[in-house]
């Protein structure tokens, strides 16, 4: 019974079409995974979160929890071969279980929505960033001078808005264009390109940059400033960086051929996402001390700190120009990701064409983003719960929804689905394979949760 279960599962094909190859999806994921999440919001999370101890548990967030929650995910996709959504149903049915699971589909969905929605603004600063620094508006900088530019630039409502649509427009146009034609090409030479440019600012940084100041301030691990809340947005770094706990990299999984392996591909992704954050504290945080900046300045840190060290460069226009050219098209191929539920599930659900999905999605982002982009300026002194709309929207998909997608995912694939199933996709049942289960049946679903509880206040100290 069980077996011709697995063997029709085998059988099902991904309407949206498959992944030519197996480096076309380790790429679509890199893709995906990396983004604004790696050289944007993680330095400036560590930064508010203290460095050091906040980058251990990030780390080991991405080991412990990440890489377990990304294999569950690419499985789950793959046996289904559908949207999250119906996956989930499907799956939920088939192992003997619920339909119900399916929720775990449609928060996603309305996961990847809420991120897209600020994420595009900050899409659009990169664009905005790619003709300041054409037009030479960095040569010769100050602390101040970019301090400046930037102020003025978040400031203005209608310029935000400006790029936003232009970065939304760019989005709905590579989704409607479907997984293959769209997507490979856009990530075939932007992951290796951001690398290349991302060691040049490095050697930038350890010639001109306060480098030892820099490591130590990422790297030593005072534990006892650590709070629950850092310990959380650690968490949820770990989920926003690797695109997990919202079933993106389910839907990405849908498409993927039988015969991949799934540990393979899942290490590959996080040992890349993991290197390119990396390296961009590493760039970022020796140019905040050599030019006494804050590392604790919050989402302007990549907007300021590069300009500034890139304008005093030899050919510093040309070269921040690239560089904010290859951070728009590492956002641009995790945006399009963060669409994939949302359209692949309209596209079957709803009867509707791609093209249509994907215009009707992006639309409803597009008006959503406004909540954002206003959160820099206008309603800059519109605060409740963590900060402005964008800290809330921020706080509540990263740290709260995507780690609950997770516990959700870990469940399932660890305790819902059998043994059979999981160990057919994973290729057998051996140490990896039991690795995995422990992690995804344990580890995973504990550890969230009791993060979780912990910053919510509900778990008492026992010191
Ligand atoms: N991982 C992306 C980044 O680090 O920028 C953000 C992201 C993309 C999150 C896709 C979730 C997702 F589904």
């Amino acid at each position: 019974m069980l077996s011709n279960e697995a063997d029709g599962s085998k059988k099902r094909k991904s309407l949206h079409g498959h992944w030519s190859s197996r480096m076309a999806f380790i790429l679509a994921v890199t893709g995906s995974a990396v983004g604004l999440g790696n050289v944007w919001k993680f330095p400036y999370v560590a930064g508010e979160n203290g460095g050091g101890a906040f980058v251990l548990v990030y780390l080991a967030c991405v080991i412990l929890v990440g890489m377990p929650v990304m294999m569950s995910e690419i499985l789950i996709g793959r046996r289904g071969r559908r949207n999250p959504v119906a996956t989930m149903k499907l799956l939920g049915e088939e192992e003997g279980s619920s339909k119900h699971w399916q929720i775990i589909g449609l928060a996603g969905v309305v996961a990847g929505i809420f991120i897209l929605s600020y994420y595009s603004v900050i899409a659009g600063w990169t664009l905005a960033y790619v003709f300041k620094s054409a037009t030479g508006a960095f040569a010769g900088s100050t602390a101040e001078t970019v301090g400046a530019i930037f102020g003025s630039f978040v400031g203005n409502w209608q310029a935000l808005a400006f790029c936003h649509t232009l970065f939304m427009a760019l989005t709905i146009f590579v989704v409607a264009r479907g997984v293959e034609r769209g997507l490979e090409q856009a990530v075939r030479f932007m992951v290796p390109a951001l690398l290349l440019m991302m060691v040049v600012l490095l050697g930038y940084s350890i010639s001109s940059g306060s480098f030892s100041q820099g490591v130590d301030f990422m790297f030593s691990a005072d534990f006892s400033k650590l709070t629950w809340d850092s310990v959380l947005a650690a968490m949820g770094q770990a989920f926003f960086t690797l695109s997990i706990g919202m079933g993106a990299i389910m839907a990405y999984g849908a498409y993927l051929p039988e015969e991949t392996s799934i540990t393979g591909a899942s290490a590959s992704v996080v040992v890349a996402d993991t290197g390119i954050a990396m390296l961009a504290g590493l760039i970022i945080f020796p140019l905040v001390f050599a030019n006494a900046l804050d590392p604790a300045e919050g989402p302007g840190l990549v907007f300021q700190t590069l300009p500034l060290a890139l304008g005093q460069m030899p050919a510093g226009a040309f070269f921040s120009t690239i560089f904010f050219v290859l951070l728009a098209f590492a956002a641009w191929t995790s945006a399009i990701g963060l669409m994939e539920p949302a359209v692949a599930w309209l596209v079957e659900h709803f009867n509707r064409t791609r093209a249509q999905a994907a215009v009707i999605v992006g639309l409803g982002i597009w008006a959503l983003g406004f909540a954002s982009v206003l959160s820099f300026n206008v309603l800059a002194d519109f605060t409740f719960g963590k900060g402005t709309i964008f800290d809330n929207i921020d706080h509540l998909t990263s740290n709260i929804m995507l780690p609950l997608g997770g516990v959700l995912i870990a469940v399932f694939a660890g305790w819902v689905m059998c043994r059979n199933s999981t160990a057919d996709e994973l290729g057998g049942a051996g140490t990896s394979y039991k690795v995995w289960r422990f992690l995804t049946r344990f580890v995973a679903p504990i550890g969230i949760l009791f993060v979780f509880l912990k910053a919510v206040g509900l778990l008492p100290d026992l010191s």
